[in-house]
């Protein structure tokens, strides 16, 4: 047997046993465990410091294995599987009922379950050889910046309770588009790198964007990826207007900053750059390896040029940042 296939044997043996394993997926590392065993996803929670009412993806191997968690698996979602499966794309369907294996806590007690099929070898051979769903929220402490490498996943949780499969760095770079298709009328509750359009030409119906600001209200939330504050570094950031440019190293209170630019331009001393890729996948591809970067200069801020809003891809990146940025 090859190395790769005895590390994955390895990897589904210990999720037998009801341990954590960390995989790469094509957007970002997620945090594995037996998605029928409660026990597991409690450790799941516990680990992550997540809280109870932010309910879990379940990482399927297709639409065959999503049947086994959902109550129903309409033709739209059929639809959507065929298009974009595997790949970024997270369906949230009516939970399978009370009687089923799947533990409530996965849902945070709620009637909706999201599932979705990881275009990754590793994540993929993974779920073949289990042979059963997982759950798998980005492999990082709760709110913090999630990991694109198996190093970044080692930051966050340095103990042995998290076996890490390293698949190199996800290409993707972002989570997950998160699709409602409980409701009525078909929602985006979390932006991602599939885009409403590139779903409204599939459904072949108008789809809505965006779900309750969490925190607005004491109602459960809809989508936690929507909390204000999230994917944060450490590090107060905040974001500049290209015009703000170079007057933002001289605002009151500065110090000696972190400046993420789209591009390169001259970045004066004490001053660091971080000079990012000018196409939107690439931007995508180095955002959170380069909020750590940032975080590790050990600067007083971390200033982000604020990026254009004319794709869908770079609307969700905005959203990370504002999310990165937010009080
Ligand atoms: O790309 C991704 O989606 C990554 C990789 C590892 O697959 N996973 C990920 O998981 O980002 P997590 O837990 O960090 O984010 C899951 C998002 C959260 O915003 C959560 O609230 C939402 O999906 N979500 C999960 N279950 C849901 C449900 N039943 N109803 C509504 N939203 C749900
Ligand atoms: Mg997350």
């Amino acid at each position: 047997m090859s190395e790769a296939a005895h590390v994955i044997r390895k990897a589904a043996e210990l999720l037998r046993q009801g341990r954590l394993v960390a995989f790469p997926t094509e957007t970002v590392y997620g945090l594995g465990a037996d998605a029928f065993n409660e026990g597991a996803v409690r450790a799941v929670f516990e680990i992550k410091g997540r809280p109870p009412i932010n309910p879990l993806i379940v990482h399927v191997s297709g639409p065959e294995m999503a049947r086994r968690v959902v109550a129903d698996w309409p033709d739209r979602a059929d639809a959507l599987a065929r298009e974009f499966w595997p790949g970024p794309l997270t369906i949230v369907l009516p939970r399978a009922s009370a009687r089923s294996r799947l533990p409530a806590i996965i849902t945070a007690g709620g009637p909706n379950v999201a599932v979705r099929c990881p275009d990754h070898p590793v994540a993929l051979a993974l779920l073949f050889e289990f042979g059963g769903p997982l759950v798998g929220p980005s492999a990082n402490p709760s709110g913090t910046v999630s990991p694109t490498t198996a190093a970044h996943v080692r930051a966050g949780f340095p103990g042995p309770e998290v076996f890490v499969l390293d698949g190199g760095a996800c290409r993707g770079g972002i989570e997950s588009t998160v699709l409602s298709l409980a409701g009525d009328v078909p929602r985006i509750l979390r932006p991602g790198l599939v885009s409403a359009v590139e779903i409204e030409r599939v459904l072949g119906e108008r789809v809505e964007l965006g779900g309750e600001v969490a925190g607005a209200t004491d109602a459960p939330m809809e989508s936690p990826g929507l909390l204000a504050r999230h994917y944060a570094p450490r590090t107060p950031a905040r974001l500049f207007e290209s015009r703000e440019w170079p007057d933002v190293l001289e605002e009151e209170g500065g110090g000696r900053a972190v400046v993420i630019l789209i591009g390169h331009r001259e970045v004066p001393a004490p001053h660091v750059l971080l000079a990012m890729p000018m196409r939107a996948e690439d931007y995508a591809a180095r955002l959170y390896a380069s909020l750590r970067e940032a975080d590790a200069a050990g600067a007083e801020r971390i200033l982000i040029e604020r990026p254009p809003e004319d794709s869908a891809l770079w609307e969700a990146i905005a959203d990370r940042l504002l999310r990165a940025t937010a009080d």
